[in-house]
């Protein structure tokens, strides 16, 4: 199928990006480390799914940006073969933890994996024949430098290939940050936004360097089992309280908080009411969206 852009950018949002951000980056997955693998329907097929679309090829030299415990990069090791290599690189210790010892069980020898923020690490030009990021990008603070940076570690020709989400992806997000604007004439930005249209990924590609950019879209759920709707909803609130790049909480003051909680809870658990159900948990139906590019 084919994407369709998303929503208009509205006053009020701010992407709020505070001297501590990386560190709040790492909090958040840092704490997440330990149950990331456990259970986890979500991440695993759209890495399986960005390598089946970046067509990597035997041999080729690959970096997997925000690896994570290193799904892509596994799934890529297997693409390119004993002949190939590829690099995972995340910033956050305990994720990379997982990969390693995941990369020490199974005795491969053309994965390996650093420790490093994308977009300060050094790592030597036209390097690359496919750089991949999954789930990784909307984590990135300046996203258009971090495009550059990405496209001068690609050999000529090589591909950048990632994933990220129509926005919005989830219908509850919207809630709360047209409730936040009405209430106090601010709101987090979602940072999915940046690269959250077709269009929006183009230019940014575009004005970084790149060309022959393909853009498709596939429909995904992601379920939450054993989930009601007012957790559901709870949940949503909860998630965009701490999310790092613009928490409820630098915005407004703990009593704003909870009064928009309230109100937000009111019209979200109906909202979360009338979403399909599985399996004693909601289903959330969205927009993936898959873009390759070349250097
Ligand atoms: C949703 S996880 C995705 C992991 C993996 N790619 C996957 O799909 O399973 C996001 C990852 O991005 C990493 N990350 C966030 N900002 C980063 C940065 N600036 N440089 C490298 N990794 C980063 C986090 O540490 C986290 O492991």
């Amino acid at each position: 199928m084919s994407p369709s852009a998303a929503s208009d950018r509205r006053e009020g949002l701010v992407r709020v990006i505070h001297s501590d951000y990386k560190q709040r980056v790492k909090d958040f997955w840092q704490g997440r480390a330990e149950v990331y693998d456990a259970n986890n329907t979500f991440h695993p097929p759209l890495c399986t799914h960005l390598v089946r679309v970046a067509d990597l090829h035997k041999g080729s030299n690959v970096l997997d940006i925000a690896t994570g415990t290193g799904h892509a990069a596994f799934a890529a090791a297997d693409a390119v073969g004993p002949t190939g290599h590829v690099l995972g690189i995340d910033i956050t210790e305990s994720m990379l933890q997982q990969a390693k010892a995941r990369a020490a069980g199974t005795g491969k020898s053309n994965v390996e994996f650093q420790l490093g923020d994308a977009e300060t690490i050094t790592l030597p030009d036209q390097i690359f024949d496919f750089i991949l990021c999954s789930n990784g990008m909307a984590y990135l603070q300046d996203i258009p430098a971090a495009l550059k940076r990405f496209h001068g570690w690609l050999k000529p020709g090589g591909k950048l290939c990632f994933n990220n989400p129509l926005a919005p992806m989830m219908p509850l997000t919207e809630t709360l940050i047209t409730l936040c604007i009405e209430k106090f004439g601010v709101a987090p930005e979602d940072a999915a936004v940046v690269l959250g249209t077709e269009d929006n990924i183009r230019a940014a590609l575009t004005s970084a360097g790149f060309r022959h950019i393909q853009v498709t879209g596939t429909e995904e759920v992601k379920v939450s089992p054993n989930t009601m709707p007012a957790q559901f909803a709870e949940n949503m609130f909860r998630m965009m309280e701490r999310f790092p790049a613009a928490p409820l909480s630098q915005l407004l003051t703990h009593q704003q908080i909870e009064e928009l909680r309230s109100d937000y809870m009111a019209v979200a658990v109906p909202q979360a009411e009338a979403l399909p159900q599985q399996d004693g948990g909601i289903v959330n139906q969205y927009v993936m969206l898959w873009a390759v590019a070349t250097a």
